[in-house]
């Protein structure tokens, strides 16, 4: 299906566009494939340095994630890689959490469900790292929990050795942290005390720990 797919036909032959592309962002496309709905997260009009230095390696790094991801359920399949440039996603018709109509009630399971996803990839050995904002969780329109955007994911196998085995933990942990975050956003009243709890004592030391953290996850990023 890939392989007759040429990025430079797409802005006449795309079906929508979910994101336009800014200086550092990739576009969004949707296209149809043979009755199929294609989203192509693509950096080929990005500028050339970004493009081959930056827009390349991220692929590179999503693609993998994608792969150790691979038929979990709440992420969407992976159907590839497009010039090293652009990667192919099965569409889920969604919209981000971060646009949801904080009056519109989601469904009771919602975030059950997506502690059960972080969970399910914990187990793989990943963590997401960008949760916190809700642009990344989709609400499926079945009403279910998806999640995307895997570039900035950081694995365990990278993490092996000391220090950043610790730091990995601290990933972990604040990708739970994101999901309390998003429901104290979201749905306030679903919060179970302990979740308040754990939320509130989050310490200095551990937000000084983050920006530590946040810092070497960049450094890792351009390194690995
Ligand atoms: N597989 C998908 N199905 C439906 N919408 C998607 C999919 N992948 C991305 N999107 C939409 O595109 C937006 C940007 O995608 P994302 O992968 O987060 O890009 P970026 O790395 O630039 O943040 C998401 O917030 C979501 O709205
Ligand atoms: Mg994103």
């Amino acid at each position: 299906m890939l392989k007759s797919l040429n990025l430079s036909s797409l802005p006449e032959n795309h079906c929508g566009i979910l994101r336009h592309s800014s200086n550092t962002r990739p576009v969004i496309w949707v296209i149809e494939e043979k009755g199929l709905r294609v989203v192509i997260k693509d950096f080929s009009n990005s500028k050339f340095l970004y493009r081959n230095l930056i827009g390349r390696f991220l692929i590179w790094r999503e693609r993998r994630a994608y792969k150790t991801l691979k038929a979990l359920k709440g992420i969407p399949t992976c159907y590839g890689v497009i010039d090293g440039l652009a990667l192919a996603l099965e569409e889920i018709p969604s919209r981000p959490l971060k646009k949801h109509n904080k009056e519109m009630k989601l469904p009771d399971t919602f975030f059950d469900d997506l502690k059960n996803i972080v969970d399910s990839f914990h187990k793989r050995g990943l963590a997401h790292c960008d949760l916190k904002n809700g642009a990344n969780v989709l609400v499926g329109h079945d009403g279910r929990p998806y999640i995307v955007d895997w570039s900035a994911s950081i694995s365990k196998k990278e993490c092996r050795f000391f220090p950043l085995n610790r730091i990995y933990l601290r990933f972990i942990l604040d990708d739970y942290f994101a999901v309390i975050k998003l429901k104290m956003r979201y749905a306030p009243e679903t919060l179970r005390l302990e979740e308040e709890r754990q939320y509130a004592h989050r310490s200095h030391v551990e937000r000084g720990v983050r920006v530590i953290r946040d810092s070497l996850r960049k450094f890792l990023m351009k390194i690995v």
